[in-house]
């Protein structure tokens, strides 16, 4: 009987059975990779706007301060969005027939608000301060990332119960000084832990992991 398989060929085709089931296993991990990280808490993934807002040009590019469009977020749980009024302080004037920013003038000549997609949104049952953050030397970006950066908005921070608790346990890992806290370039010290350690005792920082203070 003629040899249809050459040795080496049959190693080859060993080889290609293998490399077949690896490719299959590693679709299926990954897809379920995708689908517990993207899908379920949509991480990392920019999200649609009714207006092609950028972080990356107002704030990276123009300098423009977080302050100035979400007023209430060193005062209050919530940091506000800015109504339409405050991006038309500049857009009455500059890109005032530009195609993309049709929403934001309809919004402003009906008086009916930008509805715009949320990012980070935690379930209701979770209770969330800015302003307490704010005023115990959180940064902006420990929690939301490089925004100067972004052109459509993403969550950078997976949002789980963990991952809060790991800073409520740990805050001498992040804290970093006051005057710091909306600065996007910060760079955290090599010495951070003994450097954190101070600020948590000059801040008065607690370390608060009892159920009560995320669920009320
Ligand atoms: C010119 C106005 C403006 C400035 C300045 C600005 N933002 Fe925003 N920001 C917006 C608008 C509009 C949205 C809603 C659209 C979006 O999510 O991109 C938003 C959304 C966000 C969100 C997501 C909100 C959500 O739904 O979870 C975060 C986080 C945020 N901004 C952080 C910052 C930080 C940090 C700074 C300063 C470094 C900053 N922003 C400066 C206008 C601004
Ligand atoms: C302080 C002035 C100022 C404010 C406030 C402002 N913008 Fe702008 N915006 C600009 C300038 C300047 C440009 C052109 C930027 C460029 O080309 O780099 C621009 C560009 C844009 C563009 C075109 C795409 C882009 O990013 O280049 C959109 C869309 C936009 N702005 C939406 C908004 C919205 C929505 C708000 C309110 C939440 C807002 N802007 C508030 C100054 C402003
Ligand atoms: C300790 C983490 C943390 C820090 C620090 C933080 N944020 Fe947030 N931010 C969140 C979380 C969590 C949400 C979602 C809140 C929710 O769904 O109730 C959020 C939501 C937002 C929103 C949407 C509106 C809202 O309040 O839900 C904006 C805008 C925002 N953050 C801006 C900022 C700015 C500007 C800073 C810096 C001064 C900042 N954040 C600092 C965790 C943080
Ligand atoms: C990077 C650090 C860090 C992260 C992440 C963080 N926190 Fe905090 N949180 C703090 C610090 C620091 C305080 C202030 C403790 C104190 O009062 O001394 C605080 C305080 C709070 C308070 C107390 C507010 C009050 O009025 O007493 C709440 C509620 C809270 N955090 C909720 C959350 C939730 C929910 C998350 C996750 C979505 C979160 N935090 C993530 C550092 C963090
Ligand atoms: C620092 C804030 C914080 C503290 C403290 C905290 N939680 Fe949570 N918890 C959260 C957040 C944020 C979520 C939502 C997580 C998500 O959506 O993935 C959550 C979700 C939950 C859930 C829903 C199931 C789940 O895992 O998503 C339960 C149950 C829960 N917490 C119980 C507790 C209990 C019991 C304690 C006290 C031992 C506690 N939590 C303390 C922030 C906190």
């Amino acid at each position: 009987m003629p040899q249809f398989f050459s040795p080496s060929a049959n190693t080859f085709a060993r080889m290609s059975i293998l490399a077949v089931v690896l490719l299959l296993s590693s679709v299926a991990g990954l897809s379920y990779l995708i689908v517990r990280s993207h899908y379920e808490t949509m991480q990392n993934m920019p999200r649609e706007q009714p207006v092609p807002f950028s972080h990356a040009h107002h704030v990276g590019g123009l300098g423009i301060d977080c302050r100035y469009c979400h007023t209430s977020v060193e005062t209050s749980a919530f940091a506000n969005i800015p109504p339409t009024k405050i991006c038309m302080n500049c857009h009455s004037e500059m890109w005032a027939t530009a195609p993309a920013l049709e929403p934001v003038r309809e919004s402003y000549r009906t008086g009916k608000s930008i509805e715009w997609t949320r990012v980070n949104d935690l379930p209701d049952f979770v209770y969330f301060n800015h302003s307490i953050h704010v005023a115990k030397g959180i940064g902006c970006t420990t929690c939301h990332g490089r925004i100067d950066k972004m052109n459509l908005t993403w969550q950078a921070q997976p949002l789980t119960m963990e991952w809060c608790l790991d800073c409520h346990r740990h805050p001498e890992s992040y804290v970093r000084p006051r005057d710091e806290v909306f600065s996007m370039d910060y760079r955290v010290p090599a010495n951070q832990v003994a450097f954190g350690s101070q600020l948590v005792k000059q801040y008065h920082i607690r370390s608060l992991t009892s159920c009560d203070t995320c669920h009320r």
